[in-house]
């Protein structure tokens, strides 16, 4: 096993493993005859009633808090504990992070979500959620802090590692899939964040989930329309709650339409339980989401999380009496993690023992590997991949995130039970074939580029660092998180391409970034971070063992400057001004729905990698396409032909244009809408199918404060990623006309 870096926050949860062992909850809810509520025949409401009923104002209260700091930090023995009430058969509830494996002690370390996503393969974010939701349970978990729905924004932003990409419908794909993985295990999901989460502050403290200063999550307005809202940053969570029964929401530390997120009725009580019909409960974002008692309790804020700072007794009893907090409003509050409680049969059994061997490791490993291999992207490939390493005498390993575990920072750090590196792996398997292998860590450019000039070929690592808490500072790979480090993994790039004609990039990053040196370079693999198991996935790309199918969830823009917010503080990191409930900065979301391809589309700006590209090892060609039914429920379907020498997969991609309800209701030129993935050996072909819904073809109508279909015509575009879709046709819908 190699060494690894760790977080803060992990070695703490390490440290304190040993002492926090064994604290559960050995009573399952009791006698019927004597507890009432805990009669499994009763709707989990009627129990919910029942127990009310018997509670005290002070255990309703009590009810309404975590309980424990420090478990926040540690992880141990868990993220969050709400403590039970023993008189009345409740059971401490344990809440866990999060969306790349569990933080707690050593965990299975996942492959980005931003991998998940870009293997495009909806039954891949099914299984990756059971094997984390396997390891929450027997970890003594009741509630997962995860899937992480936040659609991105900010290509910089800290914790766009810890998402599905940049567009609500792939964003709700995946989250939906991976919410019934985990909850297939016997656990919650708790989708987070609630919502408009899309930065965290420039000049941060990385690794702590502190926040930046300038722009800070904690402090931020997003000023944003409705229709804005609803069609991107809204709508993954509308999918989970409605197809997917989620009972669990997260909401975020920052502030929408002057509203802090945790206190407000338009987000937790209008939209999601009136117009959604959302019936579980609403727990906080972690120490700074909550902002007061009276705001939060009336609109819908459940839980205080980890600890109660507005939700004490004592600030919930003086709102009881004097500032309009009713006890009904306490009834619907306790009530409804009650009922959520009842209805997942937690208060049915006892606490789930920590239990890791029931663990089974090496089939979450697998699990994590697949997704690496899966989600890896390749985007480009002068014909040097796959190495045929019976053809090549030496090999150069460059860069020392090839021997690192390469991770994001904060809440959804991992520590992996077991780490095996691309260096590990690629120069074993190298040795074993005959081939000399060189390596430099990279710290020296002219010395890592003289390493590399004598081999066949050059492998480079370049990651970059990414943490909840901080943005980064440019888009670079070398920003000035790299320099305090002593990292320059563009300046290594340009050294060894320089000397090295067959150099190979493999990118280890949290997000899209800038690649200006792509043009001096044969090949580029995009990894993300690629989890605990990236090793073995790495080497089975690089020689072929695994044809990648990757497609990017993400644009990767040609320049800074072409980025919606680029010189535009007012859209990042928002300017200083005072909001009335104490925000500090404010953030204009007046793009619109212009968001992530959208925004680059609507522009017409060239971009680096387009939104859905990835290339394969054997090549694919699209023909025939055919719709069947009327607008809006339509059926279309495409062949796909593999025309190439290797069995490979390919993601099909249908995005369509919506016509412009108004001039000042204009849309996104293309947008994805389905897609599916088909495997073909060589000539072999397969039918590639779609379908479309109203919901599907309609957009907000802020006036009817509704989804409509607008007159005009439908565009439908088919293809093998945003940029390339060359199978089309239009649809006139309702007197509408299509030139
Ligand atoms: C993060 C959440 C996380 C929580 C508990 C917060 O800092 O924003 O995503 O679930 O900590 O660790």
């Amino acid at each position: 096993m190699s060494t690894y870096r760790s977080g803060f926050k992990s070695m703490l949860g390490l440290m304190a493993s040993a002492l926090l062992a064994g604290c559960i909850g050995n009573d399952d809810c009791g006698d019927p005859a004597e507890r009432p509520w805990c009669d499994t025949t009763m709707t989990p409401q009627e129990r919910t009633t029942l127990l009310l009923d018997e509670m005290t104002l002070d255990e309703k209260l009590s009810l309404m808090a975590g309980d424990n700091l420090i478990s926040a930090l540690t992880g141990l023995p868990a993220a969050g504990v709400s403590d039970g009430i023993p008189r009345l058969g409740l059971n401490p509830v344990y809440y866990s992070d999060g969306p790349l494996g569990v933080r707690e002690g050593r965990a299975t370390a996942h492959a980005s979500p931003l991998a998940i996503a870009s293997s495009f393969n909806p039954d891949l974010a099914r299984e990756v959620g059971k094997a984390i939701g396997n390891e929450v349970k027997n970890k003594g978990n009741d509630v997962a802090h995860a899937p992480t729905l936040d659609v991105v924004r900010i290509y910089t932003s800290g914790r766009v590692f810890e998402t599905f990409g940049e567009d609500p419908y792939l964003v709700s794909q995946m989250g939906l899939q991976w919410m019934q993985g985990l909850e297939s295990e016997g656990v919650i999901a708790n989708a987070k964040h609630f919502g408009v989460y899309t930065q965290e502050g420039l000049i941060g403290v990385p690794y702590l989930p502190l926040s930046g200063v300038i722009g800070s999550r904690f402090l931020y307005n997003a000023v944003i329309d409705e229709r804005a809202m609803r069609e991107i940053y809204l709508s993954p969570f509308e999918v989970l709650v409605k197809q997917g029964g989620l009972d669990s929401i997260m909401c975020s530390y920052n502030y929408v339409n002057d509203e802090s997120a945790c206190g407000s009725k338009r987000l937790l009580h209008d939209i999601l339980r009136d117009e959604w019909g959302f019936e579980g409960y609403v727990l906080t974002d972690y120490v700074f989401a909550q902002k007061d008692t009276v705001d939060a309790a009336n609109s819908g804020n459940d839980l205080e999380m980890p600890i109660g700072i507005f939700y004490t007794e004592s600030k919930l009893k003086g709102a009881l009496e004097e500032n309009g907090v009713t006890e009904q409003t306490i009834d619907q509050r306790v009530g409804n993690v009650l009922r959520t409680l009842f209805d997942h049969g937690v208060i049915d059994r006892k606490n789930y023992p920590a239990n890791e061997e029931a663990i089974d490791i090496e089939a979450h490993a697998l699990v994590a590997q697949s997704t690496a291999e899966q989600g890896s992207v390749l985007l480009k490939n002068d014909n040097l991949l796959p190495v045929d390493l019976g053809k090549i005498t030496s090999l150069a390993i460059i860069g020392d995130s090839s021997d690192r575990f390469i991770n994001g920072g904060g809440s959804s750090m991992v520590m992996p039970y077991e780490l095996l590196t691309p260096r590990t792996v690629i120069t074993e398997r190298a040795e074993a074939a005959g081939v000399t292998v060189y390596y430099h860590d990279g710290g020296d450019l002219a010395a890592a580029a003289e390493t590399a000039s004598s081999a066949d070929i050059a492998l480079v690592f370049a990651a970059t660092s990414s943490s909840e808490g901080q943005d980064r500072t440019c888009h670079r790979l070398t920003c000035l998180e790299e320099k305090i480090v002593g990292r320059d993994p563009e300046g290594l790039i340009n050294a060894v391409a320089a000397v090295n004609s067959n150099t190979t990039v493999i990118l280890e990053t949290g997000s899209a970034v800038l690649t200006p040196w792509r043009h001096d370079v044969a090949a580029l693999l995009q990894a993300w971070f690629p989890g605990q198991y990236g090793g073995p996935a790495l080497a089975n790309i690089i020689f072929g063992d695994v044809n990648p199918s990757g497609k990017l969830p993400l644009t990767f823009p040609e320049s800074a400057g072409d980025t919606l917010y680029a010189n535009n503080f007012s859209r990042f990191p928002g300017n200083f001004k005072k909001g009335p409930k104490g925000s500090l900065f404010e953030v204009e979301y007046d793009e619109g729905v212009m968001v992530g391809y959208r925004w680059f589309d609507d522009q017409d700006i060239p971009v680096a990698y387009p939104f859905g590209f990835g290339l394969s090892y054997t090549s694919f060609s699209y023909s025939d396409l055919t719709i069947s039914g009327s607008l809006p429920n339509l059926n279309i379907s495409v062949k796909i032909t593999n025309t190439g020498d290797r069995t490979g997969s390919e993601t099909a991609q249908l995005y369509v244009g919506l016509p412009n309800p108004s001039d000042s209701e204009r849309q996104p030129p293309r947008q994805l809408k389905s897609f599916d993935k088909v495997t073909l050996a060589p000539g072999q072909s397969a039918t590639a199918e779609f379908s479309l819904d109203t919901r599907s073809l309609s957009y907000w109508n802020e006036a009817s404060e509704n989804w409509q279909m607008a007159k005009g015509c439908y565009r439908l575009f088919v293809g093998a990623h945003s940029r390339d879709l060359a199978m089309q046709a239009s649809l006139p819908f309702d007197g509408g006309t299509c030139e």
